[in-house]
């Protein structure tokens, strides 16, 4: 019976997948590329980078961003061996379908919901925030009652009304994006490549023009010293706000799901991962950079740190609409490229027995998975429109590190279980890079706090229960193997 547990499916049948794919395959390098950084840049460098400067980090939070690209290229180049030997649309779930067996692979896909469908409904949170100053910038001012959720969580776990109705901006960026999603990758592609250019540009902008006004005062000293509590400024401070800002690496993985609709994928699937890291971890080294230079890290502590060190300078402040403008674009790219990956995901896991069928339908004219992408749009539109967001972000980056782990531990158990098969793109020196993966993430992991970690342990406790209820009974592979 134990055995079931570990009953794995072939690379040979993960081969057949991506050759019967219903999905179309119109994506090339460039347009990877694309995906990935839309779905990176957002809230994390918008929201996050001026707080954890300003509480655990000081100007060293540019050292928090390299920890945490560093953890994000370990787990990338081992996601970038698997995409290219296995690409099909399931990601970190099916390549741990092919090495560590069935209940690793649902165990990782129902983690892989709190990174994508989670995350997809608390970034749509941040987006209505911004759209609400957007409007302010024109003196038009959303009854509160209409831009915040009904409900809120004071202390973490109890859940209690706050009298307001809705929040509708979060719930309509979300609906508008599954509608893109719905409608076909083309379209969705076209839509992530113009909403990136703008947010490249505005982040560019701040950069190139911020440099000149940077204070190099505001950078001594650079790592600020520790209070004599941890995580407070000095070492432990940067580990501690590299946790947090980890949150805005999440996201650069969604290009593996894309992979049944990448032309060449043994090249591609590499090339679009790697480089939109790249260009991430770059363009975020050296915002932090200028933001902590514009104004002292201890005032950034703000919802929008970004406007607040450009306001500071008289120079820069008619920047400061274009930043919200490029915040709403980067966060709309975000959802939408999280709510695509997501789709395939629930797709590749309907393939397999392990969800009901409906979730594998393909969409006759637009060749989308579109039943997957409703659900997915309409989970994340009432998670967006309802709660709060504060806990989903802690939980959703938890998730995620458990994901990138668990892939970097399995592409070095594959090297040793399976030499044979055929790898285009091949993780150098494996066993620093591998096990750097699992230890930088579960170090960040480590630093997350304790209620996180009980949050993490009750979502999988209920998706322990969904596997005995319904998907051990369903699963294809145990299916077949009962047969042989
Ligand atoms: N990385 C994404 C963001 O920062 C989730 O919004």
């Amino acid at each position: 019976m134990a055995s079931k547990l570990f009953i794995t499916k072939s690379f040979d049948s993960l081969a057949r997948e991506h050759q019967n794919s219903q999905l179309k395959r119109t994506l090339g390098p460039w347009q990877l590329t694309a995906l990935g950084v839309g779905a990176t840049i957002g809230t994390g460098i918008f929201v996050l980078t001026g707080v954890e400067a300003a509480l655990h980090a000081g100007p060293a939070i540019v050292i928090s961003f390299i920890i945490a690209g560093l953890a994000s290229g370990f787990a990338g180049l081992c996601y970038a061996e698997f995409a290219a030997m296995a690409p099909v649309a399931g990601s970190a779930y099916s390549y741990s379908y092919a090495t560590l067996g069935e209940f690793a692979a649902w165990f990782i896909g129902w983690d892989l919901l709190l990174e994508y469908m989670f995350a997809a409904g608390t970034v749509a949170v941040g987006w209505g925030r911004y759209f609400t100053s957007f409007m302010e910038l024109f003196g038009i001012y959303l009854p509160t009652s209409l831009t915040s959720a009904p409900f809120a969580s004071p202390d973490g776990f109890a859940i209690v009304l706050t009298g307001n109705i809705l929040n509708l901006p979060a719930a309509a960026i979300t609906l508008l994006v599954t509608y893109i999603c719905y409608v076909g990758i083309t379209q969705s592609s076209f839509v992530n490549a113009l909403v990136v250019a703008i947010k490249i540009t505005v982040i560019l902008a701040i950069i190139g023009v911020g440099a000149f006004y940077v204070n190099t005062d505001n950078w001594t000293p650079f790592i600020p010293e520790n209070t004599g509590t941890w995580g407070e400024f000095g070492w432990s401070g940067i580990l501690r706000a590299s946790g947090v800002i980890f949150f805005a690496y999440i996201g650069f993985d969604a290009v593996t799901t894309a992979a049944q609709e990448a032309r060449k994928p043994a090249f591609d699937m590499p090339f679009g991962l790697l480089m939109g890291l790249l260009i991430c971890t770059v363009l975020y080294i050296l915002m932090s950079g200028v933001l902590t230079g514009l104004l002292p890290y201890a005032e950034l502590n703000t919802a929008a740190p970004v406007a607040v060190a450009l306001s500071a300078h008289e120079e820069l402040r008619w920047l400061a609409p274009f930043v919200v403008f490029g915040a709403l674009a980067g966060l709309t790219s975000v959802v939408l490229v999280l709510i695509l990956a997501q789709a395939r995901i629930l797709l590749a896991m309907a393939r397999d027995g392990l969800l009901p069928p409906m979730f594998s339908a393909v969409h006759g004219k637009n060749r989308t998975p579109h039943i997957a992408t409703l659900v997915t749009g309409g989970v994340a539109t009432l998670m967006a429109a309802l709660f709060p967001i504060g806990i989903l972000a802690e939980l959703v980056s938890i998730g995620t590190l458990l994901a990138f782990a668990m892939v970097s531990a399995s592409v070095l158990i594959l090297r040793y279980t399976r030499p044979d098969v055929p790898r285009p793109f091949k993780v150098p020196a494996p066993w620093f890079i591998c096990l750097g993966g699992v230890f930088s993430c579960g170090l960040m992991a480590a630093s997350l706090p304790l209620d996180t970690w009980l949050r993490l342990i009750i979502w999988m406790l209920i998706g322990i229960g969904v596997y005995y209820g319904y998907s051990r009974h369903h699963s294809v592979a145990r299916k077949e193997a009962a047969q042989q």
